[in-house]
């Protein structure tokens, strides 16, 4: 039997410091957008904020509901701002950063599956990666090349229709 192996590489940078300043503002831009979620259920904030390639920075927070499967993403909630209000922009970077009010954390969430699903699609639309920026309360923030370097063997539209 033929084996493969499918690896993912991570940058991790021990400060905002030692990030180019364009992603030190783009993590900063994240961590403001933390005050945008709406997260009385989980307590668990996710602020995202996303660089399109015109510049323009994007910023979106998850958005919770009682009804809990209802609940929105950051991720998504700036990919949705983004494709609805500045239609055909490329996004280049996606910095997400986590916040628990309750309890200090000092690892990056990366994001779920759902997430991993619509950053892949829209690489596949836009046909250029999307780096993405990890980070939580510690400044050590991730750097993954490409969304789809977190889903491998990603589903596609590619047999439908
Ligand atoms: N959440 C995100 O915003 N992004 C993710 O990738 C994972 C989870 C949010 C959804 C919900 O409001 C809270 O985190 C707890 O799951």
């Amino acid at each position: 039997m033929e084996k493969r192996t499918i690896s993912c590489n991570i940058h991790i940078a021990k400060s905002l410091e030692t990030l180019d300043s364009s992603d030190a503002q783009l993590v900063k831009a994240a961590r403001e957008a933390l005050s945008l979620s709406y997260s009385p259920y989980s307590n668990f904030k996710v602020g995202a904020a996303a660089l399109l390639e015109d510049g323009t920075i994007v910023k979106g927070a998850n958005q919770e509901n009682a009804a809990y499967p209802m609940c929105i993403c950051a991720e998504r909630s700036v990919l949705s701002i983004t494709s609805n209000s500045y239609m055909g922009k490329k996004v280049v970077v996606m910095a997400i950063v986590v916040h628990n009010p309750n309890q200090r954390i000092t690892v990056p969430a990366s994001p779920c599956g759902a997430c991993r699903q619509v950053l892949s699609e829209t690489e596949d639309r836009q046909k250029t990666p999307i780096r993405l920026l990890l980070t939580s309360d510690s400044d050590e923030t991730w750097m993954i090349g490409s969304a789809k370097d977190l889903l491998p063997l990603s589903f596609n539209g590619d047999l439908l229709s």
